[in-house]
């Protein structure tokens, strides 16, 4: 299991800090979380923020949007050269043609489902695409409950993934923990997101490590 911590649960006080203390911790990819306030009911950081992180992190950034206006916010981030971009398929009429700009971009694509879209409304765009992200919880906000579901999503997305793109990744974001992360395994999870859980840990690089099975 690769394992992206989300730095929303970092103390941004101390954010070179913590992301130094992710990436020395043996994580895969560092998970930001950039929300607009419009999509989501929460407002997160811009590129001023996330340079600072891209700065301290000795690993990929694993950029989230969670934003009405996508190609603006890939514009704005593509210069930071993030390692993904992921957007939600519930704010984009034009999905394919946006991953062929993230792709243009240097920059691998990925496409976000919220708890309730189906693996089938991605099924012909999978063969353009880097990785899947299947939302766990209603994307706005860390330490929120794992919603079981995305178990049995996870695994038709496997299928699906299996007969379209084999190497497309799928991650899971939201509510993970050292429990939960066997079950994802099993349906053929390969990336977990894991923000409080890793953050609220005692020793961060353990919590990293339990999530590595
Ligand atoms: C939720 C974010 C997640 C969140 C995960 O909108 O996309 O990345 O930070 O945090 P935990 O692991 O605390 O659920
Ligand atoms: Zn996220």
């Amino acid at each position: 299991m690769l394992v992206a911590p989300s730095i929303l649960s970092a103390d941004f006080g101390h954010l070179a800090r913590d992301v130094e203390a992710i990436c020395d911790g043996g994580c895969d990819l560092v998970h930001v979380d950039v929300m607009d306030g419009h999509f989501v009911p929460n407002l997160t950081i811009g590129p001023v923020v996330v340079e600072a992180v891209a700065k301290a992190a000795t690993k990929l950034l694993d950029i989230h949007l969670m934003v009405e206006n996508n190609t603006f916010f890939v514009d704005l981030f593509a210069p930071l050269a993030p390692g993904y971009i992921s957007f939600h398929i519930e704010e984009e009429k034009h999905p394919h043609r946006l991953i062929q700009k993230i792709r243009g971009l240097g920059i691998k694509p990925a496409i976000v489902l919220n708890p309730h879209s189906r693996p089938e409304s991605i099924e012909f765009l999978l063969e353009d695409l880097d990785m899947v992200l299947l939302m766990s919880v209603n994307p706005g906000f860390g330490g929120q409950k794992f919603i079981p579901s995305v178990i049995e999503k996870a695994k038709r997305m496997k299928d699906l993934v299996e007969k379209r793109n084999p190497k497309c990744l799928i991650e899971v974001d939201g509510g993970v923990n050292d429990k939960n992360v066997h079950d994802l395994k099993a349906a053929g999870v390969d990336v977990v997101v894991a923000g409080s859980y890793v953050f609220k840990h005692e020793n961060i690089a353990k919590a990293i490590e339990s999530l590595k099975v």
